[in-house]
């Protein structure tokens, strides 16, 4: 088994690991460490079934459940994120995913169905790398602030649509809003990661509307430079592995008309500290 780094912030290739094949210890551990490491890994060629997908996420922690997404039958926990002409991907902003849970997941494991012909790649960036680019009275700043992030604020298209306050009632009674730290500690490796994202984040607690956005703005702006982030192309059965605790990521929706069909599992993890 080896690892490929692809980029100087963070992202790994890793080769030598069928994942059709149960998932050993020596395995799992090998991602493991590789995630912490590289913060995103990837695998090519990975033609597993819905329930490998959910054995390896499994080896993580307890799986979720995504309020909003479809699912594939018999397996409540696989999102399935499908994009197509007449219905293209909302997901267009940078995001760590499901902020707007009080444990929101530890990690998310994104397999690749259907691929477009061109385009249709995955950015992701470090919010390690973008904390440490900070200056030391900034971090000291950031450290004591406190966000809101809200699953109302991020599905505001979803609900506008005809029909969309009715299929999302339950999911907005389930998910009320919920309070992070700006800045987080990973709970395994002790980095620290900016912790707010443009699609869930709505506001920092106890500033003025004004103050709120323009720092926000400046960290949104900040969190994404080039040199903090790596890209990554699909190929059918591709799998990516993402620490939603320490990276943003963001899919480029660059393949209109042809269609992009992703399944997904997210990782419970722990309250951000
Ligand atoms: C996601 O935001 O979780 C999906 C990313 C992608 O489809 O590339």
């Amino acid at each position: 088994m080896q690892a490929q780094k692809i980029a100087g912030a963070l992202g790994a290739e890793l080769h030598g690991i069928d994942l059709t094949q149960p998932i050993t210890d020596e395995v799992f551990q090998f991602i493991h460490e590789n995630l912490l490491e590289h913060e995103v890994i990837f695998f090519h060629n990975q033609n597993i079934s819905p329930a490998q997908h959910k054995a390896l996420a499994e080896r993580f922690g307890i799986l979720q459940t995504h309020p909003a997404y479809p699912t594939v039958e018999g397996f409540p926990m696989l999102s399935i994120l499908e994009s197509t002409a007449e219905n293209p991907s909302k997901i267009e902003k940078w995001h760590h995913d499901m902020t707007f849970k009080p444990s929101p997941p530890l990690g998310s494991v994104l397999h690749a169905q259907q691929i477009p012909p061109y385009g249709g790649d995955t950015l992701f960036a470090s919010m390690s790398v973008a904390f440490e680019a900070l200056s030391d009275k900034m971090q000291q700043f950031l450290s004591g602030l406190t966000a809101i992030h809200d699953f109302a604020f991020g599905f505001k298209e979803s609900l506008a649509e005809p029909g969309g306050q009715e299929r999302l009632k339950q999911a907005l009674l389930d998910n009320p809003p919920v309070e992070h730290p700006v800045i987080r500690t990973h709970p395994v490796t002790g980095k620290k990661g900016i912790f707010v994202n443009c699609l869930f984040t709505k506001e920092i607690k106890g500033m003025k509307p004004a103050e709120s956005y323009a720092l926000l703005d400046f960290l949104y702006e900040h969190c994404i430079q080039p040199e903090f982030t790596c890209r990554f192309h699909w190929q059918q059965y591709s799998l990516a592995f993402w620490d939603n605790r320490i990276t943003q990521h963001k899919p480029v929706n660059d393949y209109f008309p042809h269609y992009r069909c992703m399944q997904r599992i997210t990782i419970e993890g722990d309250r951000p500290l």
